[in-house]
């Protein structure tokens, strides 16, 4: 990039250090100035489940963008009727749902929340300390202390007592009649990649509903088969029948599979309480046609080509792959993941930046964290085996070498 543009970009993230300047991208690849084609293990920022560029999703594109792009929100279109249709029908959800799009995860999650305060007339929300719900003041992390108990469930992520969580210490001082939702993200945590266990869950869906409170999924990262499953929730039984659908679910990401598209599904039932408030909620973007008409493409190719079973396997295979690596090098001493959506952790003498580093360097982009020491990969579900194979030989390469080992 020119370098006039560059300091007229407002920095708002910590950057590795390198310069990544993008050309083009397609499928799992992004085509870089610096480094040549990457395979991008991270999928644009984990939204594009499918891959980049995916041809049918351009050709939608094109055929659709000079025909109905935007519009006013008093004009009707069939799509995002269809759209609530096709996946509830794809991720074979137990109960039926109302929906309405939005444009980005934040705004998804936001909307669900404030349904939630609105029928129930509480303010109060439970949800988990390990998890991101979004950008916007009231979502973003340290949230406020007078509008949501954020549990620290650390300890709960390896508890092995046989006993209910209801006779935990943990919960008893929790007063759930106050609460109007518990938003339960499951598993991404902020890309902690830390699944809450079922019994936990089990009990805070449970009591949030008998106190008269509703279930709100953020399934921004974790929807659209990221966790090998259509969405995360599913890898929880509690969740598993008409009766106990959660009430909203928030998608964003791998719904428009980059295209900036989010949605909230309602259960049906409490979208008609809704309507019939009288609720008013507008935004610019709400229910844009071209973005509805793209999120159902995405769905319908998912779906098409089992893609979510696919990606599964992938995350299956590339786990055992890791498993190997860290008995050959010790260089890995916990993998955590479902679907594709994995970490590392390295162990105390490897450097997670300097693997990042030279990951790139053979060309890989992968995230990681420097505080907790892993390095991450959400790639498409779309990857197959030979991709894989060829970052563990990377991977495997780097942790025998001593340049993960060489800090700054
Ligand atoms: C679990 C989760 N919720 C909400 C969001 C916010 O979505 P967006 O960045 O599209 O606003 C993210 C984004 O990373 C996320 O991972």
């Amino acid at each position: 990039m020119r370098e006039t543009y560059r300091n007229r970009v407002m920095n708002m993230f910590a950057s590795p250090g390198i310069s990544l300047s993008a050309i083009e991208a397609s499928g799992t690849k992004i085509k870089t100035l610096e480094y040549g084609e990457l395979i991008d293990f991270q999928s644009g920022c984990w939204a594009a489940v499918l891959g980049h560029n995916r041809p049918e999703i351009v050709e939608t594109i094109k055929e659709n963008v000079g025909l109905l792009l935007h519009t006013h929100h008093f004009f009707d279109t069939e799509h995002p009727g269809a759209l609530v249709e096709e996946i509830t029908s794809a991720a074979n959800l137990k109960s039926s749902y109302m929906g309405s799009f939005l444009s980005s995860g934040s705004e998804a999650v936001s909307l669900a929340v404030m349904l939630a305060e609105l029928i129930t007339g509480k303010h109060k929300k439970l949800s988990l300390s390990i998890s991101y719900l979004g950008a916007s003041p009231s979502l973003r992390i340290p949230r406020k202390a007078d509008e949501w108990l954020d549990l620290d469930i650390v300890e709960c992520l390896n508890c092995t007592k046989n006993s209910s969580c209801s006779a935990c210490a943990k919960f008893s001082s929790v007063n759930f009649s106050q609460m109007a939702a518990f938003v339960f993200e499951p598993g991404n945590s902020g890309g902690l990649v830390l699944c809450p266990p079922e019994k936990l869950i089990t009990f805070l869906a449970e009591e949030i509903r008998n106190s008269g409170g509703f279930v709100v999924v953020n399934e921004v990262t974790t929807g659209f088969g990221r966790t090998g499953k259509w969405f995360g929730f599913q890898h929880y039984g509690i969740f598993d029948s008409e009766a106990s659908s959660p009430d909203f679910i928030a998608m964003g990401k791998g719904l428009g599979n980059g295209y900036p598209i989010s949605g909230v599904l309602v259960r049906s039932n409490l979208a008609k309480k809704i309507e019939a408030t009288g609720f008013r909620y507008v935004q610019s973007h709400s229910n844009d046609p071209l973005g509805c008409i793209i999120s159902k493409k995405v769905v319908e190719i998912m779906k098409n080509e089992n893609l979510v079973e696919h990606g599964n396997e992938m995350g299956v295979y590339f786990r055992s792959k890791l498993s190997e690596i860290s008995r050959k090098t010790g260089g890995i001493i916990e993998i955590r993941g479902r679907g594709m959506m994995n970490v590392a952790v390295l162990g105390k003498s490897y450097n997670a930046k300097e693997t990042f580093k030279a990951l790139i360097d053979k060309g890989f982009f992968t995230g990681y964290s420097e505080i907790h020491n892993f390095i991450q990969f959400y790639s498409p579900i779309t990857i197959e085996k030979e991709d894989l194979d060829a970052l563990c030989y990377s991977i495997e390469l780097i942790l025998q070498s001593n340049q993960a080992i060489d800090g700054d």
